[in-house]
């Protein structure tokens, strides 16, 4: 089997009712990213944070995997697939997608404040109480934090990404603005014999390569579209 290879973002589950970042009226307009989103904005305000991925979390739980994230999950019947995604939602794996790798962490695991990649102190926090408080305690003892990459910690999963998209046989960039590093800067791996397709409806000036197939569409129909290329040529 041919080896295919997603690098998804915001705009992935866009469709799903998830507001992306950097898009009109985007995440990033209401909250500075640097007061919730950064591991100084943590240390900072350790509440606000938490209350921050709180909401997020409750946001989630009314969310359903769309069209594209079925698709994408589809494409392991043809491919040996491999889904890499800067987003938090769980909503690929919902959708039936086996080999996930999340580069920023994931909404519904918590981790210790003091060592967040500790594996022994992941967990998942459960669907009827999605939230942390101050106060609730990791396996070591710490303030329990959410289980995400912050700006300015470290991207631990980039390793792992970075193999498959050097055996990428066919890689897809869908929804995301490439704007952050390393997440963005993974295409750089791919071999130059890979085929490369982009989904998105205003794809990033960034991708100027002239070798890379854009599907200027949403991430439903531009999968729908990239379904009917792939399997033609199996
Ligand atoms: N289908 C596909 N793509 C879409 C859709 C859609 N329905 N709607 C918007 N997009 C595209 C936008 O055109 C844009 O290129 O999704 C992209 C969203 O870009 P960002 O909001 O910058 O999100 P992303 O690239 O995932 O951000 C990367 O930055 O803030 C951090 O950690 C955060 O993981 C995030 C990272």
């Amino acid at each position: 089997m041919k080896k295919l290879v997603f690098l998804t973002g915001a705009g992935m589950s866009a469709e799903s009712g998830i507001s992306t970042f950097r898009d009109a009226g985007g995440l990033w307009e209401k909250y500075p990213v640097q007061q919730v989103a950064s591991i100084e904005g943590y240390y900072r305000d350790p509440e606000l944070v938490i209350t921050f991925y709180n909401q997020r979390r409750k946001q989630l739980l009314e969310c359903l995997p769309n069209e594209g994230h079925r698709i994408v999950a589809e494409m392991e019947k043809w491919f040996d697939t491999t889904v890499v995604t800067q987003n938090i939602d769980n909503l690929h794996e919902k959708a039936g997608s086996s080999h996930v790798i999340h580069l920023h962490g994931e909404l519904m695991k918590a981790t210790s404040s003091r060592n967040p990649n500790d594996s022994r102190c992941i967990t998942t926090l459960p669907e009827e109480r999605p939230f942390i408080k101050i106060g609730d305690k990791a396996a070591d003892g710490s303030q329990l934090r959410p289980f995400i990459v912050w700006f300015g910690e470290s991207v631990p999963m980039m390793e792992p990404a970075i193999e498959k998209a050097m055996e990428a046989d066919i890689f897809v960039v869908i929804g995301t603005s490439l704007n952050v590093y390393p997440a963005a800067g993974l295409l750089n791996y791919v071999r130059p014999t890979a085929k490369l397709y982009l989904i998105d409806p205003k794809p990033a000036s960034a991708v100027s390569a002239s070798n890379i197939h854009i599907i200027k569409k949403g991430a439903g129909e531009g999968m729908k579209e990239l379904r009917q290329l792939l399997t033609e040529e199996i």
